[in-house]
């Protein structure tokens, strides 16, 4: 049994996963289902995009975590006629067979949890479930240095969607660099429109992400957040872009530079990096 993790009963009697190495709980407010069917399944339209969409529909799961996000896509999405390949990364299986033990009270493994016996064991599994096609895998090891080596090459396929879901970047500032997101944006397909979304709301996230080339904007609302953060490759994906008047904000925020080196630290825009936003196909007229 391990001691790294740990299930926590949260206020509304939802039971989530916390790491205890790294002080952070999965799905802390609303819980692992509800967040997941609010900042990826609803934000990222995947029902939408699904139905509208011809061939294999890529999504990258980045820091699989207990598998809740991962699962709640799939189980939301399983009465459409669609193939799904699910790509997923992290650098430990440990709180996914942690969770396993724990699947009855979290709740959201029920009919999956062969599967996922199959997906630890061979870190990848097939399935037809209903209409829907899956096929998920799974890249274990440190997703920033694996990012980088894959510059040149196209395997896994370019995804549509990106579940990222790091620890905090106070916590895990590595997941968060503006060299990571700029290596990531450089793997996405020009062609193929992709969105990713995340729960922070942060202006330092949104700048990095901003830099690293996508278009950036307003994410809903998930539990007590008012705001989560989507960005994209394509404006269309976006309903509420970030404004001039969020850059304005950003130019006086005295927490808004990337970072660039896996340290957390805040401090204000430095003017060259000010003006590479200005410049930034989203704000330039
Ligand atoms: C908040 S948890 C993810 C929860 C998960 N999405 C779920 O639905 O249960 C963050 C995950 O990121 C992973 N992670 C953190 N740093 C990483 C790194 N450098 N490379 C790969 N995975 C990393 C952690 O191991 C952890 O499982």
């Amino acid at each position: 049994m391990s001691t790294d993790y740990q299930l926590v009963r949260l206020n509304n009697g939802i039971c989530s996963v916390r790491s205890l190495a790294d002080g952070e709980t999965f799905h802390p407010v609303v819980g692992p289902v509800v967040e997941a069917e609010a900042l990826y399944v609803k934000q990222l339209r995947l029902r939408e995009r699904l139905q509208n969409h011809v061939g294999e529909f890529v999504i990258w799961d980045v820091g699989l975590g207990a598998a809740a996000n991962g699962l709640t896509v799939l189980r939301a999405t399983r009465d459409l006629a669609c193939r799904i390949r699910l790509v997923s990364f992290d650098h430990t299986l440990a709180p996914l067979k942690f969770a396993l033990q724990h699947a009855v009270d979290l709740g959201y493994f029920g009919g999956y949890e062969n599967r996922l016996q199959e997906f630890i064991r061979e870190h990848q599994v097939d399935f037809q479930d209903g209409a829907q096609t899956v096929n998920w895998e799974f890249h274990l090891g440190d997703f920033p240095a694996w990012l980088g080596s894959q510059k040149s090459g196209r395997v896994p396929a370019p995804p549509h969607a990106i579940l990222f879901d790091a620890y905090s970047p106070a916590r895990n500032p590595a997941m968060w660099t503006l060299p990571l997101f700029t290596d990531l944006f450089q793997r996405l397909d020009p062609a193929r429109p992709c969105a990713l979304t995340t729960y922070s709301r942060s202006t330092i996230i949104r700048t990095t992400l901003l830099l690293a080339g996508f278009y950036v904007g307003v994410g809903h609302a998930t539990g007590l957040k008012e705001e989560t953060t989507i960005a994209a490759n394509t404006l269309e994906l976006l309903t509420e872009p970030l404004d001039a008047r969020w850059l304005e904000r950003a130019f006086r925020s005295d927490s808004a530079e990337p970072l660039r080196e896996p340290v957390y630290c805040r401090s204000p825009l430095a003017s060259v990096t000010a003006e590479r936003l200005r410049i930034h196909p989203q704000f330039a007229n």
